[in-house]
């Protein structure tokens, strides 16, 4: 397909995403502090972390939509919070985001959801933009719904039609911030199955972000567990499910770490 990248010349190393020493603060407080990363190319990358540590935050250095107040994130060789628009744009075109709350426009069908990142961002002739957005849906198990209005999906069909129009542009990295959140676990499976389907054919490196404990042992290669701000540990998924620091022993048995029981008044915790 030509898209206007034809000039961009991402600089191929293993790792197609590394974060050094970024820090946010955010109303005065510190959120992420001295967060160091390295994402390799091709792999399915998963970041867990209690609520509120600043996942989400994380991912939006990631896609460039949000600067850290210190640190780099470097995206195909190009620190993209230093980047001009022209190049930010670029590395944009090869990024795919499915966040949470990036609904599918109501108004439009599926198929004209799918369109609308070609069409916004490439000179294609509209007929090749069609059937592109169609193979791309059909990629993901829904062109038979390709004429529907979203209001007529089930979750889970909504969540894959986000996929589709995430993967529009063919991008390198896709981001997914809590892709099974609100979904049964039949069909937080079938997304997973996707994910992992997309990344295994297409070669396409997935960067996850779930509270989902079975679909991050279902989908990782690698994992990243943040806490209070910073990488408690990076490591394969295996290595993480087999961690001895009780922090992550707590988060993986999706218990409370003993200090905090042992801090807490038992009343307040038993509810009574
Ligand atoms: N724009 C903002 N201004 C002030 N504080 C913010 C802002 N955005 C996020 N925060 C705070 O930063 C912290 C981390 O938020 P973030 O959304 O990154 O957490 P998270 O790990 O994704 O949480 P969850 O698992 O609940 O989605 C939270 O305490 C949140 O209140
Ligand atoms: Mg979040």
């Amino acid at each position: 397909m030509e898209l206007p990248d034809s000039t961009f010349t991402p600089r191929r190393t293993d790792d197609i995403v590394r974060v050094l020493a970024v820090t946010t603060s955010l109303g005065g407080r510190t959120i992420l502090d001295g967060v160091d990363l390295a994402i390799r190319r091709g792999e399915v990358f998963v970041i867990m972390g209690p609520s509120g540590c600043g996942k989400t935050t994380l991912l939006r250095h990631l896609c460039g939509l949000l600067a850290p107040s210190f640190g780099s994130v470097t995206v195909e060789g190009h620190d993209i919070h230093a980047a001009s628009p022209e190049l930010l744009h670029l590395l944009r075109l090869r990024t795919g985001l499915s966040f949470q709350g990036g609904a599918l426009l109501g108004s439009m069908t599926v198929l004209e959801n799918v369109e609308l990142p070609l069409r916004e961002n490439t000179e294609l002739p509209a007929r090749v933009i069609r059937e592109t957005a169609r193979m791309k849906l059909d990629m993901v198990g829904l062109l038979h719904a390709a004429d529907l209005l979203p209001s007529s999906l089930s979750g889970g069909m909504k969540k894959r039609a986000a996929i589709a129009r995430a993967i529009a542009l063919d991008p390198e990295i896709v981001y997914f911030d809590e892709p099974s959140a609100g979904l049964d676990p039949v069909t937080a499976a079938e997304v997973d199955n996707l994910i992992q389907k997309l990344n295994q054919v297409f070669g396409i490196t997935m960067v996850v972000v779930t509270h989902d404990l079975q679909s991050a042992h279902a989908i990782a290669d690698r994992v990243a567990v943040l806490h209070e701000g910073r990488v408690l540990r990076c490591g394969t998924r295996d290595q993480i499910w087999a961690d001895p620091d009780p922090r992550i022993r707590a988060f993986i048995e999706r218990r409370l770490p003993v200090e905090e029981v042992d801090g807490m008044d038992i009343l307040r915790f038993l509810e009574i």
